[in-house]
């Protein structure tokens, strides 16, 4: 079985879907791995490396796309290489497929097997494969990372002979995977964090780690069976507001991760409520590329309005392409195997497997 990698487009993805210490784990098991001529030099990982593991280096894209069963991929690679997969080939990756339905139906009319991982099901076994939750993690340790770096005062409290520096308090907005990794970042540093979810099974999940928990009273549990959330009702909206409003008077760093499947983010954090901000609060808004869950929010911007400043990367995991490529690739790995018939040494699209026939696009 050949498994082959192509550059992404270096200006909006700086994360690979091989890695040598993946690449070397196919090949143990009996896969053939090609890549593209300087696939991963912009990581840091050259060339001779991926040789010295007996991956093969191709001079083109072309070539790579040819010579392997298997695309590995972060985003759906440009048009003019989309065509040049043939027939019964699989490609996979993280493919937007809302976005780019005409593509993807133009590749399945092809018979091209195409497999998005953001569609994966939240389930046990799929966890190892689970990009969304690998990405997600780092992020919200990423988002603490560049928020507390723009604060223009200390994050630990400090006792000090020359006086004390009050420890920074930290509200995070949405408490699911990139939420409780920024409360656990934050309170690693010494903040005082609060949070608040639409899910009341997050609760307890805040409080472990440390964090306060903000309960909109009154409010019915917004879950869905697939353990997402739902969209909020306009009571519920206005007790979340009235409860934000007070909170973010006496807050130094929101971290905003709010997000409902499918659907444009919630604007929780609203024009009236960014007014009532201390001046040199900062804001980090990991929805932004969905919309944001503040009014002001624009992507890969930094806006300044009464001394808040509020930021949202369009793609912060290239703010640390290393680590997540490493969880990335290691997510590529486990789903291929699931695909992979060990014995007859070939792959096995069986739909009665939950998280083939979820993530195939049919
Ligand atoms: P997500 O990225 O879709 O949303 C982030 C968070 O925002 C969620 O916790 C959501 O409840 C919250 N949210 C949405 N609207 C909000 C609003 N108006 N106000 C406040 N918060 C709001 O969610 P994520 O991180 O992908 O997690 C979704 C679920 O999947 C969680 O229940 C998580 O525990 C579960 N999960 C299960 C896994 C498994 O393998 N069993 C693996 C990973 C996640």
């Amino acid at each position: 079985m050949k498994i082959g990698s192509i550059k992404e487009n270096l200006n909006l993805e700086g994360r690979i879907a091989i890695t040598p210490e993946i690449a070397k784990k196919f090949i143990a098991n009996g896969f053939e791995v090609n890549i593209q001529k300087n696939y991963a030099v912009h990581l840091g990982f050259n060339d001779q490396e991926y040789k010295s593991l007996n991956v093969n280096i191709l001079d083109s894209e072309k070539s790579v796309i040819e010579k392997s069963e298997i695309l590995a991929q972060l985003a759906l690679p440009s048009k003019s290489l989309l065509n040049n997969i043939s027939k019964d080939k699989i490609l996979i990756g993280v493919l937007n497929p809302f976005q780019n339905k005409k593509e993807l139906d133009e590749l399945t009319n092809d018979k091209v097997k195409c497999f998005s991982l953001e569609l994966l099901p939240r389930i046990t076994r799929a966890q190892s494969m689970d990009v969304l939750s690998s990405q997600a993690n780092l992020a919200g340790y990423k988002a603490v990372v560049e928020a507390f770096s723009s604060f223009r005062k200390a994050v630990p409290m400090m006792m000090t002979a020359a006086g004390t520096i009050p420890a920074a308090k930290v509200l995070v907005v949405g408490a699911g995977v990139a939420g409780l990794q920024a409360i656990a970042t934050a309170k690693r540093m010494g903040a005082i964090v609060f949070a608040t979810d639409v899910r009341i099974a997050s609760k307890e999940q805040v409080e472990s780690l440390g964090g306060k928990f903000l309960t909109v009273e009154g409010s019915e549990n917004l879950e869905t069976e697939g353990g997402y959330a739902k969209e909020a009702s306009e009571e519920f909206k206005k007790k979340q507001e009235e409860l934000l409003s007070e909170t973010l008077k006496k807050i130094d760093i929101v971290i905003c991760t709010a997000l409902i499947p499918g659907k444009k983010a919630p604007v929780i954090l609203k024009e009236n409520m960014l007014n009532n901000m201390n001046s040199g609060s900062v804001i980090y808004d990991l929805a932004a590329v969905q919309g944001g869950n503040t009014s002001a929010t624009k992507v890969d911007e930094i806006i300044e309005r009464n001394g808040v400043k509020i930021m949202g990367d369009s793609n912060i995991l290239n703010k640390l392409p290393v680590s997540a490529s490493n969880l990335y690739s290691k997510n590529i790995y486990n789903f291929i195997l699931n695909l992979y018939d060990k014995e007859k040494k070939q792959i096995n699209i069986n739909l009665e497997d939950e998280i083939i026939d979820k993530t195939i696009i049919k």
